[in-house]
């Protein structure tokens, strides 16, 4: 069911035209500075919140001085890949980054665009109806939002916030009778309780219909939805601007299959059936690997305008040029874990989620070290691999 992708283009060909000029591209790479890359994490990495990270864009500035390919590989997503790029450009002061060089959590859901059993879909998360667009920019034909269900039956959630305002601006009118084929969750929801009744009203569902409610005795096995339901990432933490961390689309996650296993009487080892992408999942590192392979192809060759290669869903690159990937992140549970589960190198700052007192505990630990910012480590690592730094 998952299994489906085509070439897609991820933005114009002018738009590309226009970013390929501020790139630094040569033919004439290294043979060193070609065969290593860097996957950056954002939040906690490049970014806090709004704020940036002092390090982060000389850090950058250097690998593009330096024709070291590197793309970013954030758990956070809601708005385009394009307005993600321009959000950490903007927030750091450059350098300009290209949307082909951002995945996000649901970046990977571009693959399902022509799977018939995701013509309709409801999308859960973010700011207004950011999450719409980028869905319906994807490709996929028939996008509602849990706002575009309570406004034709304000009782579904009886204690929404949503004013007139937010009616009139991100709702569209909906017929509640044609069933809804799946449940993407793009971002962290906004009205968590709104979310959580309307995403439990279809996981119980007949078949997607809101406003009926499956026979458990006709249920074969309780665990399987009836429609399916796909995380865009697992992180119950995040790093923002606050002293201390905030709680992430996992703990939305954990949430919704409590509630799910409660209302179908399951037990572990049963649990909700879902799909998570995001990191530390193989199915997102294997994307990104391809993404990676993609960008350092176009700046060799200078295409820029070329269509971005997007691989089939879960498929592994039949060969990568490179000697070594070197995962930058903050959060050991999922840049560090899924980098080490994928024979990434990986490196762990203290710009984040992560603290020192933490070490002995964390669930996996930094193959390269833990470094104070990501300036120093992108030093290390290029003196590791005698690149001299200009
Ligand atoms: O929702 C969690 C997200 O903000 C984490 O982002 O960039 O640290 O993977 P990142
Ligand atoms: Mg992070």
């Amino acid at each position: 069911m998952l299994a489906i992708s085509r070439v897609q283009k991820q933005t114009s060909a002018l738009r590309l035209l226009q970013l390929s000029s501020r790139f630094h591209t040569s033919s004439s790479l290294h043979k060193a500075n070609r065969n290593i890359a860097f996957v950056f994490d954002i939040d906690g990495v490049l970014i806090r919140g709004k704020k940036p990270i002092p390090q982060a864009r000389s850090a950058l500035e250097l690998l593009n001085r330096e024709k070291i390919p590197f793309i970013l590989m954030t758990n956070g997503g809601g708005v385009l890949e394009a307005e993600k790029a321009k959000e950490v450009t903007h927030i750091n002061g450059g350098p300009d980054i290209s949307p082909l060089q951002v995945v996000q959590s649901h970046t990977p859901m571009k693959a399902l665009v022509q799977d018939p059993e995701f013509n309709r879909v409801l999308v859960v998360g973010g700011n207004g109806d950011n999450a719409r667009k980028v869905a319906q920019e994807y490709g996929f034909n028939d996008v509602i939002m849990p706002i575009d269900i309570v406004k034709a039956n304000r009782s579904v959630s009886p204690h929404a916030m949503f004013t007139k305002c937010d009616f009139d601006e991100y709702a569209i009118d909906i017929d509640l009778k044609t069933p809804i084929d799946a449940i993407l969750v793009f971002n962290d929801p906004r009205d968590m309780s709104t979310d959580v009744q309307v995403v439990q009203d279809l996981l119980n569902s007949n078949n997607g219909l809101i406003g009926t409610k499956r026979s458990l005795k006709s249920v074969e096995d309780r665990a399987k939805p009836s429609i399916p339901i796909i995380f865009s990432n697992n992180d119950y933490i995040y790093a923002n601007d606050f002293p201390l961390p905030r709680f992430g689309q996992g703990a939305f996650r954990i949430i919704t299959e409590t509630l799910y296993n409660t209302t179908n009487k399951l037990s572990s080892p049963n649990n909700l059936q879902s799909l998570i992408m995001g990191k530390p999942f193989k199915l997102q590192y294997d994307f990104a690997h391809h993404v990676l392979i993609d960008w350092r192809d176009k700046l060799i060759s200078k295409k820029f305008d070329a269509k971005q290669i997007l691989p089939l869903l879960g498929s592994v690159p039949s060969e990568s040029p490179f000697t070594d990937i070197y995962m930058v992140g903050d959060n050991p549970e999922s840049d560090i874990k899924g980098a080490n589960d994928n024979g990434w190198q990986s490196i762990l700052l203290r710009t984040g989620v992560f603290q020192d007192e933490d070490y002995d505990s964390i669930i996996a630990k930094p193959t390269v070290g833990v470094f104070d910012n990501v300036e120093v480590a992108v030093k290390h690592v290029l003196q590791k691999h005698d690149i001299p730094i200009h």
